[in-house]
């Protein structure tokens, strides 16, 4: 079912870029480079800038960057599959899979799909023909015109609604059971999971239903049924209301528990809010979210279970992903009040007021933790220590929130916070002998190595023999040798390609960090200087290797076990240096 990277690669140096992107937003010619207001954040005069040479954009305002098939993901919130299909279908060629893999069965799934479009339908023609479903509704207070924009239908009574309606050739049975609207019972007989609810149709990013949720018209239980995970419905990654929220290009995102909550908002105009369906918040919805905006809030129910859900968020989930620029706050309603019920009693106006001053995370932690210490005791400090540590630990190391929330930590216990974070930064390497490097700079040398042969993959042929540096003992050295061997085989390789061929590697992180820097896109060098620079660097490298090998072939002669053959390199070794 995979892809072939072959194919992958060959698509990216066919498409261009400035088509891809201008065919969504209209791009202006500057100098060299393209440019448009960015359409991942807001702003009034542009910074939105695409390389035709390097096939790459970056946005100097909010940093996103990437080739043709970042920006398709990105802006058509496609998944890497999904992405790879439109490309493909704009150059018209058809998507090529690893032998012996077999294709994913894209046609097939545009049947199911196909098929959730047709049920989605048969329930809102049923919902418009049903008065006690249309009373319900009315009666919680929604207008017509949000259950439309829902899509919010009513599955009849009765257990062959769907066969009935639908046709029930084996066909169409295997289908529906696949999406998960019949359920088969031991004897192989089917019927329709959901009778006599309210219907939420879930849809995914593109717009397309995958899944539904359904209510009772009363109290009974379960109060809600859902579909259960299949081929087109991951509940993990989905998110209630996210497909059309775009439009109104929000800059941040409520995060609320229930369909109603996110129907209730919007009637009132509050449409950039999304939930989770039924389960808690993972990583992966998160994931979701910041790649659209930098702020995301959890409303929750202001009583124990809100608070617990909020714990949950704070200990398992959020810290990891609280980059630099990226927020996340809670806003924590009065008790025994959802989204929806709150805001249809006390109004739009004062239910902004709950939004608009949230809990800040830190504030949220620190608070939970305080209350679990007494400070005045030693005791207490050490066991906030104790408590704080794992969580501060899951920060991204080095960023702002890590510095801070260290710092406030060293304040309330007096321990310094290097002390603290001890763990976080284990002991550096202290490398021994004299090497011609004071420690640092050597591997910020690597990465600006690495940055300026992305930049300029021409250097790549001052470096005869890349295989000359693979002995290097420096982290990422492989990365450099793999991109020197690469620009070697094929000096025209843009940094669209490069970007692609390491996409999910190990060095995809690498790569990624460099590129997220500026100067990738600004003439800021002389070409000249930046050849005469590399081939210093590069001859730096290999003497630090030579001295690295020197050093240790003395060590070994003191024990006088030197090969012949090292002796001789040893000799070759010191020749060179000197
Ligand atoms: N949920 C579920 N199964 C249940 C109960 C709840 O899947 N048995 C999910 C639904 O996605 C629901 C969300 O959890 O929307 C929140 O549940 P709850 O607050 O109980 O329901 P509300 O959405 O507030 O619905 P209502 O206002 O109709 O009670
Ligand atoms: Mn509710």
């Amino acid at each position: 079912m995979r892809i072939s990277h072959h194919f992958i690669d060959d698509l990216i140096s066919r498409v261009d870029i400035i088509d891809i992107i201008d065919s969504y937003i209209p791009l202006r010619k500057t100098g060299k480079n393209f440019a448009a207001c960015c359409p991942f954040h807001q702003e009034k005069t542009p910074s939105f800038t695409v390389n035709p040479d390097k096939q790459f954009y970056y946005c100097f305002g909010c940093q996103a960057h990437g080739n043709a098939l970042t920006f398709t993901m990105e802006y058509a919130h496609l998944d890497y599959v999904e992405a790879i299909h439109e490309l493909a279908s704009r150059v018209g060629v058809q998507v090529v899979y690893e032998q012996g893999s077999a294709p994913t069965s894209l046609e097939q799934h545009d049947e199911l799909y196909q098929l959730m479009a047709e049920v989605a339908h048969y329930y809102q023609q049923q919902l418009r023909r049903t008065d006690i479903a249309k009373n319900y509704l009315k009666n919680r207070g929604l207008s017509g015109e949000i259950a439309k924009e829902f899509g919010l239908g009513y599955a009849p009574e009765g257990w062959n609604n769907l066969s009935k309606h639908l046709g029930s050739s084996v066909k169409i049975q295997e289908s529906l059971i696949k999406v998960g609207l019949l359920i088969e019972n031991d004897k192989k007989q089917s019927y329709d999971r959901f009778r006599h609810r309210i219907m939420f149709p879930i849809y995914d990013q593109r717009g397309r239903v995958i899944a539904f949720g359904g209510r009772v018209l009363d109290d009974s239980k379960p109060k809600y049924l859902n579909s259960p995970e299949t081929a087109l419905f991951h509940k993990s990654k989905t998110l209630y209301g996210w497909h059309r929220i775009k439009k109104y290009h929000p800059d941040k995102i409520i995060i609320v528990e229930g369909y109603l909550d996110v129907i209730a908002l919007a009637q009132y105009g509050i449409h950039n809010v999304v939930a989770t369906l039924g389960t808690a918040a993972t990583q992966e919805h998160l994931a979701v979210l910041f790649r659209q905006v930098a702020e995301v809030i959890f409303c929750f129910d202001g009583d124990a279970a809100g608070n617990k859900a909020a714990e949950r968020i704070l200990k398992n989930v959020a810290l990891p992903l609280l980059k630099n620029g990226r927020l996340i706050n809670f806003v924590f309603l009065p008790q025994n009040n959802d989204p929806d019920t709150l805001i249809r009693q006390i109004g739009r106006e004062k239910f902004d007021t709950y939004l608009n001053a949230p809990t800040p995370l830190s504030k949220f932690l620190f608070d939970s933790l305080l209350e679990q210490v007494n400070l005045n005791h030693l005791d207490g400090k050490a066991r906030l220590i104790e408590l704080a540590t794992p969580l501060l630990e899951q920060l991204p190391p080095q960023s702002s929130h890590a510095t801070l929330f260290w710092n406030v930590l060293a304040n309330l216990t007096g321990v310094p916070q290097e002390k603290l974070m001890k763990k976080n930064f284990p002991n550096p390497k202290v490398h021994t002998g004299k090497s011609i490097f004071s420690t640092p700079p050597i591997n910020t040398l690597i990465q600006k190595i690495i940055k300026n042969l992305l930049y300029y993959p021409k250097l790549s042929q001052f470096v005869v023999n890349p295989q000359e540096l693979a002995n290097v003992n420096l982290p990422d050295i492989n990365l450099l040798v793999e991109l020197l061997e690469l620009y070697k085989g094929n000096p025209q390789l843009t940094l669209a390609r490069i970007y692609e061929y390491w996409r999910n590697t190990q060095y995809s992180h690498i790569i990624e960090e460099l590129n997220g820097q500026k100067a990738l896109l600004t003439e800021s060098y002389v070409e000249e200087h930046v050849e005469k620079e590399f081939v210093e660097e590069i001859k730096c490298l290999q003497d630090y290797y030579k001295t690295q090998r020197i050093e240790s072939l003395h060590r070994k002669a003191q024990f006088g076990s030197l090969s012949s053959q090292e002796v001789q390199e040893l000799n070759t070794l010191l020749l060179s240096k000197s």
